[in-house]
């Protein structure tokens, strides 16, 4: 019997991949930015044993159909693939957030089952190689082996695509990001087909690929700088562009329900009030508020004046991979 166990966080863009190069290896068209936080994340044991004639996985305790286990199992062919084993596997997952309601599950998800892959057949991955196979089961994955800030190279192979930390002098400590629960259900169109039918029929693809790169150097730049205030206009104005991709596909589609829109507005009215908080949004309805550390207990109180209290989640950077 191979064991092991590995508690991966999620995290969320503020330079966004929205569009796969290669959609069997997950590499994207552009490098993406993110924030790794504390307050979510995924815990996954995996054993592989002779005794099991298929993959079996269950998720906070349920037992997934045929379906949800296909999706892991394809992740488990490349593992074992990799390892030369041809064992079935149990794969038992908790998720310390809702699941695929936009809030990054698949991130730590499949960040978490490739650490547990790599601790229970012994491959000894680096943490790069380690995000190459996250990569794999979900390109968002890649970024959670990772703590705090950290880029997606998009590279354009199997071996060049891969995250690493963006050197910050420890700066994602001085920030934090509240997030603004509308629906914790699951989304009507995951990530992986929204962004396939985006990159396929949108007449403003190019234009959100041609400017992503400048976005991004932008990003750094403001790390670099320690300028929140540039740092949060870059990270607000590159979520609208990616919303606006799935407007203009064919047929049109959009992640934003009408509390998506009184949170983006609230956040303005905070903003131009004096505190500087900016939003971000993914392929789901809710909203996340970048804001600095000290202004986060002050943000949320302006935020219950639209809110309530239990739809407010306050994170802040988060680790790595950790093996259980
Ligand atoms: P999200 O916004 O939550 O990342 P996605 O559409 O990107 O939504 O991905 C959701 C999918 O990720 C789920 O349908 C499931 O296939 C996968 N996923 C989520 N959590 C886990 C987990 N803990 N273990 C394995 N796969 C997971
Ligand atoms: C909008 O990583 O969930 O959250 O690679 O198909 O599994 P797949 O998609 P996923 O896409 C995330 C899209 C996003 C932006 C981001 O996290 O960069
Ligand atoms: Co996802």
């Amino acid at each position: 019997m191979l064991k092991g166990s590995a508690r991966a966080h999620t995290n969320i863009a503020l330079i966004k991949y929205w569009g796969k190069a290669n959609e069997d290896l997950i590499i994207p068209m552009n490098n993406s930015l993110s924030l790794t936080l504390d307050a979510f994340y995924t815990e996954t044991t995996v054993t592989f044993s002779e005794e099991l004639t298929t993959d079996i996985f269950y998720l906070d305790d349920t037992l997934q159909d045929e379906k949800g286990t296909k999706k892991i199992s394809r992740f488990l062919d490349l593992v074992r693939k990799k390892a030369a084993c041809p064992l079935f596997a149990e794969v038992n997952s908790y998720n310390h957030v809702p699941t695929a309601a936009g809030l990054a599950s698949s991130s730590s998800g499949l960040a978490a089952l490739a650490a547990a892959c790599n601790q229970a057949l012994q491959l000894d991955l680096s943490d790069r190689d380690l995000s190459r196979l996250a990569r794999r089961g979900s390109g968002s994955a890649c970024r959670s082996i990772f703590p705090g800030f950290v880029e997606w190279q998009k590279g354009n192979s199997d071996e060049t695509s891969f995250a690493e930390v963006v050197p910050s002098s420890g700066w994602e400590n001085e920030l934090a990001m509240l997030f603004i629960l509308i629906n914790d259900q699951e989304k009507d169109i995951s990530s992986r087909d929204g962004m396939r039918k985006t990159v396929e029929t949108s007449a403003f693809y190019d234009g959100w690929l041609q400017t992503t790169t400048q976005d991004l150097a932008s990003a750094k730049i403001a790390i670099h700088a320690q300028d929140f205030e540039k740092l949060g206009t870059v990270t607000e104005n590159n979520a609208l562009k990616m919303h606006g991709t799935t407007l203009a596909a064919v047929p049109p589609f959009t992640y934003w329900s009408p509390d998506s829109l009184k949170a983006m507005n609230a956040v303005r009215k905070i903003r131009a009030a004096g505190l500087p908080c900016y939003f971000t949004m993914d392929a789901g309805p809710n909203v996340k508020v970048l804001c600095q550390r000290k202004d986060v207990a002050q943000l949320k109180e302006k935020l219950t004046h639209y809110f309530a209290d239990e739809q407010l989640i306050t994170a802040f950077s988060g680790p790595g991979i950790t093996y259980l």
